[in-house]
């Protein structure tokens, strides 16, 4: 079947650089299926926002030894063989050049169309939450760093200049994580990633009580 969504996904399961962990193929699974949900409520296009969610991690930077164009070439090169239109090419390419959190500096993004809008969000929630927060721990590990640089841990709200500066998975929560939530684009994103905030949050927080048991010894 010619333009079929499904066609994209089968031959992006099978094209992706996956990681094997934070960036891998059940991601892209998680994203299209958060972004169906967060695009009806929105009333986005439907195979766009499929289109940009399957296609979205096609090939990272970080994975591909920098080249910041080839997703994008890719996903057009697909869609031409596929038999798609010029505006959904223009769109979803479009998308894999300005999407993601690394990119976000110096951009409006209240000016996107509602379907970039759709699936900016479900990627930044899948960051979130308890998936969020394993993806996080495997990333540190893969990187071998610290899962905490700090003896002891403040309480979140007392986070902002304390870690930072640190290179650990903990300081990656402080640095980005956290701030997800108020970076949403839609309404239903938001919602949905209210939840998820929560959840990490409550993770943190005993994960905080726990590290910080080493304070009740007397030595
Ligand atoms: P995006 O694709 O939006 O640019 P990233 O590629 O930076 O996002 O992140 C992908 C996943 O890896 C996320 O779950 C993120 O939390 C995790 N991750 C990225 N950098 C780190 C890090 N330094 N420490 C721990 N997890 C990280
Ligand atoms: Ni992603």
């Amino acid at each position: 079947m010619r333009n079929s969504v499904l066609e994209v996904a089968r031959w992006s399961e099978q094209n992706m650089v996956s990681d094997g962990g934070a960036h891998d193929w059940f991601h892209i699974e998680r994203v299209w299926g958060l972004a169906n949900v967060i695009g009806s409520a929105e009333g986005a296009e439907t195979t766009q926002v499929q289109l940009c969610a399957i296609l979205h991690d096609l090939s990272d930077y970080k994975l591909n030894g920098g080249d910041d164009e080839k997703a994008a070439q890719m996903a057009e090169d697909l869609l031409t063989r596929l038999g798609f239109g010029d505006s959904m090419k223009t769109a979803v390419a479009g998308f894999l050049r300005a999407s993601g959190y690394s990119r976000r500096a110096g951009q409006d993004r209240s000016s996107w169309s509602k379907e970039w809008k759709v699936v900016q969000d479900a990627d930044y929630i899948d960051a979130i939450g308890a998936v969020g927060v394993a993806r996080a721990f495997w990333f540190g590990g893969m990187r071998r760093e610290a899962l905490c640089s700090e003896r002891q841990l403040l309480p979140i709200s007392e986070w902002a200049h304390e870690i930072g500066g640190q290179k650990s998975t903990i300081a990656h929560f402080q640095k980005k994580l956290l701030s997800l939530r108020d970076m949403m684009l839609t309404k239903a994103g938001r919602q949905i990633a209210e939840r998820r905030h929560a959840r990490m949050t409550r993770f943190l927080e005993e994960f905080i009580e726990e590290w910080n048991v080493f304070h009740t010894l007397e030595v």
